[in-house]
């Protein structure tokens, strides 16, 4: 596994490898990797890709610099990871070349509008326009390739996607499943901030959307049921939403057929968020 940090390099690397006829699989990351990124890591591989994870917390999609700080960092253990699922490249650029004005803001901001308004868009302002600025520049960098994401970020995918669409960028991004706990719990790298009884407590979420997935249930139904469940587990509800999983409009009781159901809560002021199709049925 090649290990770079300059971006001068990564470009090279993808550049090469694209006029050696093979594919770019680009998997970026904000590192604490665990199995939901092996998970990115080895769609990538099946797909016979090059493998390139980049590993980088993008402190623009934070909104305060202590959010930023206290993301989990694990350096030596990210590399170990991505080596045994197959990575061929782990990219580790500097806030330095990625943000030369950090801490100054820069004068240029991709923002999606539409599926990055609602839900996620609304609780943390400025979120997603740096998630788009930073995931424009990696793919600027990478060049075509295929990008992979996880569907935890459900919304997120579609903000990519919609970038991609809008700026016509040569990328092909595809969802991932989410990769589970056994007790249900969504991987993520926010995890390891949960002391026992607040992990005890995040259940509520995958909980309540198991809840609602049993059976056709109309929109203010789901939304019931999803409240209901996240309350009974203790934690503080951000939102619990059924929305058209293209457009992220919310639906409406004249909703019928597969939606998706997005629940967010703060466990311990950790903030996690988790997802799950969902049958809808016409009110009345
Ligand atoms: O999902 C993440 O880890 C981040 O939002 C991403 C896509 C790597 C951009 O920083």
């Amino acid at each position: 596994m090649i290990e770079l940090s300059a971006v001068a390099a990564w470009r090279r690397y993808a550049d090469e490898q694209r006029h050696a006829g093979r594919r770019v699989g680009l998997v970026p990351t904000m590192g604490a990797l665990h199995a939901g990124h092996a998970s990115l890591f080895r769609a990538a591989r099946d797909h016979g890709d090059v493998v390139v994870a980049t590993v980088f917390v993008n402190p623009r999609q934070f909104a305060l610099d202590g959010d930023h700080r206290a993301y989990p960092r694990t350096p030596r253990r990210d590399l170990e990871l991505a080596q045994s699922s197959g990575v061929d490249c782990v990219v580790t650029p500097t806030i330095e070349e990625m943000w030369p004005s950090y801490p100054e803001v820069t004068a240029t901001t991709v923002a999606v509008h539409g599926v990055g308004d609602p839900l996620e868009g609304v609780d943390r302002p400025g979120h997603f326009d740096g998630v788009a600025s930073v995931v424009a520049k990696l793919f600027n960098v990478t060049g075509p390739c295929r990008a992979y994401f996880g569907e935890k970020d459900f919304q997120q995918i579609a903000v990519v996607r919609q970038m991609v669409r809008d700026l016509d960028f040569d990328v092909e991004v595809v969802g991932c499943p989410i990769v589970r706990d056994e007790d249900g719990l969504a991987l993520s790298s926010r995890n390891v901030m949960l002391d026992l009884d607040g992990r005890r407590r995040a259940r509520a979420l995958s909980r309540a959307l198991r809840t609602v997935a049993s059976g056709p249930l109309t929109a203010s139904e789901v939304r019931a049921a999803l409240r209901r469940v996240l309350g009974e587990g203790g934690v503080d509800v951000a939102y619990a939403e059924v929305v058209d999983p293209a457009t992220f409009v919310p639906c409406t009781e004249h909703d019928e057929g597969e939606r998706r159901a997005l629940v967010a809560a703060v466990v311990d002021g950790v903030r996690l968020i988790d997802n799950a199709s969902v049958t809808l049925r016409r009110a009345g």
